[in-house]
């Protein structure tokens, strides 16, 4: 049985294999089929007048995928400059861009901001701040800004990833709004574009909950707003027991209230969401290969050590995510399904292969290990991680122990493989290193430079 979230996943173990003894372990494998397919679903969402999907290419931010992703029609959600500028580099113009970051921009950066607003970059602006150091530009060249709106309330699939609460510092927080409006005003500056985005993977009730309060509030406070954005943020099932957001229904319930509040002030609201998630997550794989095997006593555990962990997929020991795990042989057969169990699955903890106790693909939320049930893979055997299509190499604290990047590749619709970005080599982790200098001086008086160096002691 394929679980939903693979059913349009056109991978096979066959495939996995040959790509494993082509490019070597361990390596990201997407699949173009189910980000085009995410990608017509999002777009397909019910809006009342228009919708624009943005990207948010935090999640996965190699060109490739973003040519992939912005060729079906969506536009780019940036989280920084760099971000922005790296888009442009895959070739995206500023103008499919919208930029939300807590970044404060001076002197270079300052001026390329402009540089992009005026190529129609929309700025997202999230602070009083951010507002005044680009008021006098924006008022100057008449440019309506974006406003990110914290609403006191939001939802994630861990409390980290809950970016509308007390504890979140994201946005101008609601009780803000008159203050920083009677800035915006004071300066003549059109606020066109209301945001918010209550976090990562939450309920999805609360998604809903917040149109109605994002409406409510663009309603009260911003008369020229001519869009709403609800970001991104719609729960996606990595997992077989767990339950997606249903976009179409939260699509209708925005189409619904958007006509309510056309009916009310005759304002006709495009709508704009920015998934990040939904889009890629289940549409990466990271293929690994067994590497040992052992066993810490009696009540221990039965340990497998990958050739991949942490430094690929960090997200088990920062949230205790769960991914679904696949085992194929070295010969290439499907031994294990995670939506399968087969008769002799055992519990096993899936670990990496850097010195930290934590490098585990099995932990909980508390951080304690959570043995999985899976048919015993036998050295060299293939472990496929999945639902690591998003913040996994984008998020993965990748040198650590001097693990490079790894490769990445994508299954084209045409059953090709192809590399999209090659694994970082030696020379690239250490090229921005340089020696220490050696001094000149003789012996002794390395000494006293030493002692002179340190004063305080
Ligand atoms: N828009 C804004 C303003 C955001 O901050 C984010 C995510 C998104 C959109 C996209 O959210 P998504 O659809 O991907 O949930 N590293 C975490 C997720 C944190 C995302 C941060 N912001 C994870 O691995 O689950």
């Amino acid at each position: 049985m394929q679980p939903q979230f693979l059913k349009f996943c056109r991978l096979t173990p066959e495939i996995v294999k040959n790509a494993a003894e082509k490019f070597g372990t361990p390596f990201y494998l997407y699949d173009e089929n189910t980000i085009v397919e995410k990608c017509r679903q999002v777009l397909a969402m019910p809006n009342a007048f228009g919708l624009t999907v943005h990207y948010a290419m935090k999640a996965n931010p190699g060109k490739a995928l973003l040519q992939l992703i912005t060729a079906q029609g969506l536009n780019v959600d940036t989280s920084s400059l760099n971000e922005a500028r790296r888009a442009f580099l895959a070739g995206i113009p500023y103008d499919r861009m919208i930029l939300t970051t807590q970044e404060i921009p001076f002197g270079q950066d300052r001026t390329d901001l402009e540089k992009y607003i005026h190529a129609g970059l929309t700025y997202n602006v999230c602070s009083k701040r951010q507002l005044l150091l680009i008021a006098d530009y924006a008022a100057a060249e008449n440019v309506p800004l974006s406003m990110r709106i914290h609403p006191g309330v939001g939802s994630g699939e861990s409390a980290s990833r809950n970016t509308g609460d007390k504890y979140s510092s994201f946005g101008v927080h609601l009780t803000n709004i008159p203050e920083v409006l009677d800035t915006a005003n004071a300066r003549g500056i059109v606020i066109n574009r209301v945001h918010v985005h209550i976090g990562s993977g939450g309920d999805p009730v609360t998604w809903r909950e917040n149109i109605d309060r994002e409406l409510m509030f663009l309603e009260k406070y911003f008369p020229d707003a001519e869009t709403v954005n609800f970001g991104g943020g719609f729960k996606e099932a990595r997992m077989p027991d767990e339950d997606a957001a249903d976009i179409q229904a939260l699509g209708e319930y925005a189409t619904q209230r958007i006509l309510e509040f056309y009916q009310r002030t005759g304002r006709k609201l495009h709508m704009e969401v920015e998934p990040g998630t939904f889009i890629v997550a289940n549409a990466g794989f990271l293929v690994t290969r067994v590497l040992d095997k052992k066993r810490t006593g009696k009540d221990g555990f039965n340990f497998i050590i990958l050739d991949a962990g942490m430094e690929a997929n960090t997200r088990p020991l920062m949230y205790g995510s769960r991914h679904p795990f696949y085992v194929v042989s070295k010969d290439g057969q499907l031994l294990s399904h995670e939506s399968e169990k087969r008769k002799n699955s055992d519990a096993f903890v899936l670990v990496g292969k850097c010195c930290e106790s934590g490098d585990s693909q099995c932990l909980t939320k508390n951080g304690e290990i959570a043995p999985r049930l899976l048919t015993e893979p036998q050295l060299d055997d293939y472990v496929i991680i999945g639902g690591t299509g998003a913040y996994c190499s984008a998020m993965s604290p990748y040198n650590y122990n001097s693990h490079p990047q790894y490769t990445e590749v994508i299954l084209r619709r045409n059953g090709d493989v192809q590399v999209i970005r090659k694994p970082q080599t030696m020379e690239q982790i250490v090229q921005n290193e340089l020696p220490l200098e050696i001094s000149q001086t003789n012996s002794t008086n390395k000494r006293q430079k030493i002692n002179a160096s340190y004063p305080i002691f």
